[in-house]
């Protein structure tokens, strides 16, 4: 069928407003809100309690869902995880022992790299797990089994909802993971559930930023290069942020552990590299003040993308903070995916780019 833009001048921009709609309908498919507990309607072939390690799998903005979900797999389930590039892990053919799960992340379902990376796994005789948009792709059909992500067709080539559909999606496995594994309390878990609902209505509120964004975007749009900054799950969505800005702005545009800073990126800093810090108000946050304080004393222009919290307890100079509400840091890269998109949309736009259809990229990638 057809999709239409509705009221908005693009695609990306109508998918980037109906976040908050489709992770709630994706949130509603895995959590049983009556009883405050992740409950996944797929029969899974394996129990996550028997794995030995997670291989994660995928391309381009589906790979980092899959990083961030390192970070949750590892904290809440105390699973092993190993992730690469589909690229990379189908031609390295990693050793994958029989009691391990390969999980493949994948918006159409149809990425070449991706589907070859999920045949080598069920060759080494792996569980497979596909988290995908479109249910009826090869990938979810090969699969042995699939949590699907409720987004609806995604049109603009760069990725937006279904990444955070992907994100809650992987958000709410790592939960039941945790449960099975006896690693997480009925308490936290429940405590997390109680972050998850509240999502959907923190993304809408993410998207009132967005005057503010718009304004932001036109000084971004001057750079001829941008870093950006994050730490624990706010480095993979550094990577995305700096993904998001290259698809669709042209401009270069890098993403960086924030502790890596001083051991390169730090030489590129000057008053014209805008850096974008993504840093809620977590555990780590000290230390991602620390490069903050480091990027300022060589004249970089930061740009935080924190809490109202974290912003005071920085007392840094910025030339500007966009400032998120105060959320349970487990959720941050869903609500945070938010700004990340509407930077880069709003730069695209704003330097007259065709942010639908950037130049020499592909919806999916179904040629290597
Ligand atoms: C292309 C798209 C990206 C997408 C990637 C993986 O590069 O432009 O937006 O993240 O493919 O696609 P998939 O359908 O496997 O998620």
């Amino acid at each position: 069928y057809r999709v239409e833009k509705g009221n908005h001048r693009h695609f990306m921009a109508k998918e980037i407003h109906e976040q908050p709609e489709v992770v709630g309908r994706t949130l509603a498919h895995y959590v049983d809100l009556a009883n405050g507990r992740v409950a996944l309607p797929e029969a899974l072939p394996f129990d996550f309690k028997d794995l030995s390690r997670l291989s994660i799998t995928a391309c381009g903005t589906a790979y980092y869902a899959g990083l961030v979900a390192k970070y949750w797999f590892e904290s809440l389930a105390r699973l092993p995880v190993e992730i690469d590039v589909a690229s990379e892990a189908r031609y390295r053919e990693p050793p994958l022992d029989t009691a391990g799960l390969t999980l493949v992340i994948s918006q159409s379902g149809e990425t070449a790299d991706t589907l070859a990376s999920l045949r080598y796994a069920k060759s080494q005789g792996q569980h497979t797990l596909a988290v995908v948009n479109v249910p009826t792709s090869t990938i979810a059909r090969e699969a042995s089994a699939v949590v699907p992500t409720l987004a609806g067709p995604e049109i603009g080539v760069a990725s937006t909802k279904a990444f955070s559909c992907q994100l809650t999606v992987l958000l709410c496995l790592a939960i039941a993971a945790g449960r099975a594994r006896g690693t997480l309390s009925a308490e936290r878990e429940r405590e997390l559930v109680d972050a998850l609902i509240t999502v959907p209505g923190l993304m809408a509120d993410a998207t009132k930023l967005e005057g503010e964004i718009e304004l932001l975007a036109r000084e971004v749009s001057k750079a001829r290069d941008v870093l950006y900054l994050g730490r624990g799950t706010s480095y993979p969505m550094a990577l995305e942020g700096a993904l998001k800005l290259k698809e669709i702005s042209y401009i270069h545009a890098e993403g960086y552990a924030a502790g890596e800073l001083k051991h390169g990126p730090i030489a590129l800093i000057d008053e014209s590299v805008p850096v974008i810090v993504i840093a809620p108000h977590d555990a780590i946050f000290e230390k991602t003040v620390s490069n903050m304080q480091e990027v300022a004393a060589r004249g970089g222009r930061i740009i935080l993308i924190g809490d109202a919290k974290g912003a005071a307890a920085a007392g840094l100079d910025t030339m500007a903070t966009v400032t998120m509400p105060d959320l349970d840091p487990v959720v941050s890269p869903i609500v945070y995916a938010v700004p990340i998109q509407l930077i880069a949309y709003h730069t695209a736009v704003f330097m007259g780019k065709d942010v639908d259809q950037p130049r020499n990229l592909a919806k999916s990638v179904t040629v290597e």
